[in-house]
């Protein structure tokens, strides 16, 4: 998979920007608040419809502006698809796929695989649990539509089932609700437990690529072991909603389930969550992304695109040596401020493009 071309218009610092890009690596530099990230946030809502900042599309819009527009060309195979993203300051984004419209945001999933790693990604083991279901959530819904059906469903009962409980307060309505929260836990549980079940067999998946990356990333010392840890210990999603109805109904909200699971991190029989030093976790992080990297190749049958925001900077020669070596076949869009370390190291930085106040130029 390769992004031929963007073209953005009144987004973020861009008034207008049309760029073709290089099949393999593409480097944006620039001094910083230039323009650089801007760019590979307008490909990650190509492929997701949402920013990776979390930014609302409002926010988005070039200020002083009503409306944005992204376009990106990709080839899939050989086959060229057009997206277009129409971001609105006061309504709903409107998305098109070969100029025809959709009408639900998961049908753009999916077109475009994205492997987003920011430094922020080098703290998934030391963060708190919500970050690392984020990554397992993300790159599944991009690979695996019906887990994105199951999961939206999930949370949206989660949801109601909390906004539920808030209100049992009432005592009159109390019998009446009672009955409304035991449909909620039987589909809960039904979705809950597809959700579960889906993210076990994606760490079992994980599982198989990471140990032989870790290794290597570490001299061989370190072998790497994902763990899935539900909140529902041993026992079913069912049983766990009945067992914790009182409780829940207490603190008004539900306490176990997929959206309250962790990925426990283990070397040597060591939980790197809790014991891992700096370092350590680090490096699982990055043997995480490749691993991910990996995942997606085989399952898709595709390379994915890679957008690697000012991470390369926070690795040590080896680990970006590492890095830049096992991507050598994905189109990647790099970001950095300074170019001179990576064209000593990299055999071929394809196109250099220069980042100044929301204009881009072509370097080579
Ligand atoms: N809606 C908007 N309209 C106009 N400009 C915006 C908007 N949102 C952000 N900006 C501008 O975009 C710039 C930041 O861009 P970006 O995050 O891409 O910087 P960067 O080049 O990646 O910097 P760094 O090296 O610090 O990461 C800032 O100058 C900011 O003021
Ligand atoms: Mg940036």
């Amino acid at each position: 998979m390769k992004i031929k071309s963007l073209k953005l218009k009144n987004f973020r610092n861009y008034d207008l920007l049309n760029l073709e890009f290089d099949d393999f690596t593409n480097i944006f530099y620039g001094n910083n608040a230039q323009g650089k990230t801007n760019i590979l946030e307008a490909i990650y809502i190509s492929s997701t419809t949402k920013s990776h900042r979390g930014t609302k599309d409002k926010d988005l819009v070039q200020f002083g502006k009503d409306e944005s527009h992204i376009e990106i060309i990709v080839d899939k195979n050989k086959i060229e698809s057009r997206i277009d993203i129409h971001l609105k300051k006061n309504s709903p984004k409107g998305i098109a796929i070969n100029r025809l419209p959709i009408r639900k945001a998961s049908e753009l999933f999916g077109i475009i695989n994205i492997v987003f790693f920011s430094p922020e990604d080098l703290n998934i083991i030391k963060n708190g649990p919500s970050e690392r279901r984020r990554f397992i959530d993300f790159e599944l819904s991009q690979i695996d539509k019906i887990y994105l059906d199951n999961l939206t469903n999930y949370n949206r009962i989660v949801n109601q089932r909390n906004h539920l409980l808030k209100e049992l307060n009432d005592k009159k309505s109390q019998e009446g609700l009672l009955k409304t929260l035991d449909v909620w836990d039987f589909q809960l549980a039904d979705y809950g437990t597809k959700v579960i079940e889906r993210r076990n067999n994606f760490i079992y998946e994980i599982n198989k690529i990471i140990s032989d990356i870790h290794k290597k990333l570490t001299g061989g010392k370190e072998e790497l072991n994902l763990i899935y840890e539900p909140s529902n210990g041993k026992i079913t999603l069912e049983e766990i909603l009945k067992k914790n109805r009182e409780k829940d109904l207490r603190i008004k909200s539900t306490s176990a389930g997929p959206h309250r699971d962790d990925i426990c991190f283990m070397t040597q029989n060591l939980d790197i969550r809790r014991f891992g030093s700096q370092g350590q976790q680090r490096t699982a992080a990055l043997s995480l992304k490749l691993s991910e990297i990996e995942l997606v190749k085989e399952t898709m049958h595709d390379t994915p695109i890679l957008l690697l925001d000012d991470v390369l900077s926070e690795l040590d020669k080896y680990r970006q040596n590492y890095l830049l070596d096992s991507i050598h076949d994905i189109q990647t869009f790099i970001t950095c401020t300074g170019v001179e370390e990576f064209v000593n190291h990299r055999f071929s930085i394809n196109k250099i493009f220069h980042v100044c106040s929301g204009q881009v130029s072509k370097e080579n």
